[in-house]
């Protein structure tokens, strides 16, 4: 019985080691070694490095901490190792097919490893290994976005092909800067438009957070939280409601913005989401690129506030009739094309209501895939925290500034899909993949 359970969680992490991988590939897949080692953008590392990175952490704690053996390239070490190297020296690296031959060598060890490995012992290492290189690749996803930017290529064309057309006519190779490859077309279906778009919740007590074996350091302990009723978006704010904010002066008066969010935009001078798109097609997708300042902008001036990570997780996970937590707003369902937009299936954003299949127990759409929403609350410790695998992955950043994102988007690998995980970034950050949904 107890071999068998052993078995049946090795071949689970097995699988899900494959899949996340060929996810990194894909994301890679025709990349050009100037794409490769570019930075985009000063707090960004290039996408190259990330790569290598992914190798030299699964090397170092399932090779080198578990299995006790040397470095699979030493020489690596300097180069990849989370905080040796600032960033803007992140950009001599090696190819992406030696990078490429560093990961097959790394993956080679841990799949034999894998046969013998105490696993009842070790899942929880494994399953952190295995969304360290999902929440790579999804910085890798927005940082080709950002790059595609630059260049003036961000998609306003939802069609590939039109894309593809124009940046021939403009003399530009697809090859150089190939979209992750979209494998479903863009969805249309549509929620019933004859429900309320605010979803009230009333007061009482859910739990929050998970102890599950994929549940990050953060995510622990699950606790019972109270909180009063409130009201939240059954959709994430689109570009055509975000629009009226623009439109009506929003970036201009000082009156929608807190001192710290007129502050942030004084010194950066923008008047729209970075990945913000004039195309019309683009108006019932959520707004996308936004900082955390330019949420809580939009939210005062529809007199309206972000929610909390509480409420945000209550509204995608609590299942009031039955009183039961959900891990996934539909229920216990892995992700899948049908439920959501997330692991590079769509590469771009999708409309709002393009998932009623996804809707959470209350009603709420779209929480999980798309884009991360910026919540209001301040990333910090859970009651119970203990850090792990190393205090640099999740306690280094509860210093009362970084702002907690939830439910994953369109980039998000769906090992790191789900209503307990929380993302944090700086307020001020907007080169992720976010927008945000209003509460009150
Ligand atoms: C949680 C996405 C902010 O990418 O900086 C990866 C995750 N930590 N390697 C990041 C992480 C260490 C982290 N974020
Ligand atoms: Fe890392």
């Amino acid at each position: 019985m107890i071999s068998k359970s052993i078995q049946s969680c090795k071949e689970a992490i097995y699988r899900d080691l494959h899949q996340c991988r060929s996810g990194t590939f894909k994301l890679f897949a025709g990349i050009d070694y100037d794409t490769f080692c570019r930075q985009a953008h000063p707090d960004f590392s290039p996408v190259g490095w990330h790569l290598g990175h992914i190798a030299y952490t699964e090397d170092l704690w399932l090779l080198q901490r578990c299995a006790g053996l040397k470095p699979v390239f030493p020489k690596y070490h300097q180069l990849f190792a989370a905080d040796i190297l600032p960033k803007k020296e992140r950009v001599y690296l090696p190819t992406l097919e030696e990078v490429e031959c560093y990961l097959n060598s790394v993956r080679k060890q841990v799949l034999h490893y894998l046969e013998v490995a105490p696993i009842d012992e070790q899942e929880r290492l494994w399953r952190f290994i295995i969304q360290h290189e999902s929440q790579h690749c999804e910085t890798v996803a927005f940082v080709l976005q950002m790059q595609r930017k630059k260049e003036g290529r961000h998609d306003t064309d939802l069609d590939t092909d039109t894309r593809i057309n124009s940046l021939q006519h403009r003399g530009i190779k697809q090859q150089k800067f190939p979209m992750p490859n979209a494998q479903f077309p863009m969805p249309n279906a549509r929620c019933p438009i004859t429900d309320s778009p605010v979803i009230e919740i009333p007061g009482g007590e859910f739990y929050m957070g998970s102890d599950a074996a994929e549940a990050l350091d953060n995510e622990r302990s699950r606790h019972l939280c109270y909180l009063e009723a409130y009201s939240i978006d059954r959709y994430p704010v689109t570009c055509r409601q975000y629009r009226d904010f623009m439109e009506s002066g929003g970036y201009k008066n000082p009156d929608w913005w807190s001192a710290d969010g007129w502050k942030w935009l004084q010194s950066h001078l923008v008047d729209r989401p970075l990945y913000w798109s004039e195309n019309p097609a683009f108006n019932n997708h959520p707004v996308c690129g936004v900082s955390w300042y330019e949420a809580e902008a939009y939210c005062n001036f529809t007199g309206k506030r972000l929610p909390s990570e509480a409420e945000w997780e209550k509204a995608a996970s609590w299942d009031a009739k039955n009183q039961t937590y959900r891990i996934y707003p539909w229920g216990e369902e892995p992700p899948n094309g049908s439920l959501c937009n997330h692991g590079n299936n769509i590469a771009n954003t999708s409309p709002v209501d393009a998932f009623p299949k996804g809707a959470s127990a209350i009603g709420c759409c779209d929480m999980l895939g798309n884009v991360w929403e910026w919540t209001a609350s301040t990333f910090d410790a859970y009651p119970g925290f203990e850090s792990y695998p190393y205090r640099g992955y999740s306690q280094a950043y509860f210093d009362g500034e970084h702002r907690v994102l939830k439910g994953g988007s369109w980039a998000t690998f769906p090992q790191a899909l789900r209503s307990s995980f929380r993302n944090w970034y700086y307020p001020g950050v907007r080169q992720i993949i976010a927008g945000f949904r209003c509460a009150k």
